[in-house]
């Protein structure tokens, strides 16, 4: 991709980090439901597959791209240079490469690979991370960085139990409360409800930090089916009722449009 062809801003893009804390939690799929959602409302979206040991952003949408990231941490190509437009409309900087030889993080700051993705986002109207399982400095790293967190968790109770870890270790280590609850995979409403008030409740009372709720996706067949045929929900089964729930949460998540000066 060549930056000069978008004319770049200051960059006050939003970069939000997907993050679970429990693996299968639902991350990846909500983050490119998200991004072709955003897209769909006219957004210019910029995915990172921030999990490099199991990265598969790319591999979910089909690409097969000639350039990673594991050739920017080699010092073989600039970000820039490996951001790759999906046929989904947005772009992604895809994670997965067998170069890699320096742990993933120590990788990122030799190369100041955070600071150069913040100039590159600008040329974005939203950034979407896709973090990795697990509540490793990695995972804390990506989360602390972010502007927002989209914390996904289902009904599960270790799911919910790990998620508010990652909660907790932010607010703790980095003195930061910028997480959201993504409830995914609800059985039904009322359930999405309790499990969100279960996190909700623990965070008010242990951490002293409000955790928001951004949105419920419910349990969906459909949803599940989409990511066996290697297709995005959104673009297989667009009326299914995740797909309805996620295009709720995408509204929420959208940077607002400035108002043009009267
Ligand atoms: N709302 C849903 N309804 C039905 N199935 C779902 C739903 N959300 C996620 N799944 C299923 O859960 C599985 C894991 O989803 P996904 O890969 O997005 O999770 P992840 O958090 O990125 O996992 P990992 O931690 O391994 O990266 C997928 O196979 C998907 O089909
Ligand atoms: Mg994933």
């Amino acid at each position: 991709m060549n930056l000069n062809e978008t004319s770049l801003k200051i960059s006050t893009t939003p970069i939000i980090a997907m993050a679970s804390g429990k693996g299968g939690a639902g991350k990846t799929g909500m983050t490119l439901n998200l991004a072709t959602l955003l897209t769909q409302q006219g957004l210019k979206v910029l995915v990172f597959d921030g999990d490099m040991g199991l990265g598969n952003v790319d591999v979910q949408l089909g690409m097969a791209p000639n350039k990673d990231l594991g050739h920017v941490i080699a010092g073989q190509a600039t970000l820039e240079e490996v951001i790759s437009k999906s046929e989904r409309g947005f772009w992604v900087i895809p994670g997965r490469s067998g170069h890699e030889q320096l742990p993933f993080l120590t990788a990122l700051e030799q190369r100041d690979i955070l600071k150069e993705l913040r100039n590159v986002a600008g040329a974005f109207d939203i950034v979407i991370i896709d973090v990795a399982a697990g509540v490793g400095k990695e995972v804390l790293t990506l989360v602390e960085y972010a502007d927002r967190t989209l914390l996904v968790t289902t009904p599960d109770p270790s799911s919910i139990t790990d998620a508010y870890a990652v909660a907790k270790l932010l607010k703790v280590r980095y003195n930061k409360a910028t997480c959201e609850i993504l409830v995914n995979n609800a059985g039904s409403e009322a359930e999405g409800r309790m499990t969100y008030e279960k996190i909700k409740t623990a965070a008010d009372k242990f951490l002293g930090i409000d955790l928001p709720l951004v949105g419920i996706v419910p349990h969906d067949r459909q949803y599940a089916a989409a990511v066996k045929m290697q297709k995005i929900a959104t673009q297989a089964f667009p009326n299914c009722d995740a797909v309805h729930a996620l295009t709720t949460i995408a509204k929420k998540i959208a940077p607002k449009r400035e108002k043009q000066a009267a």
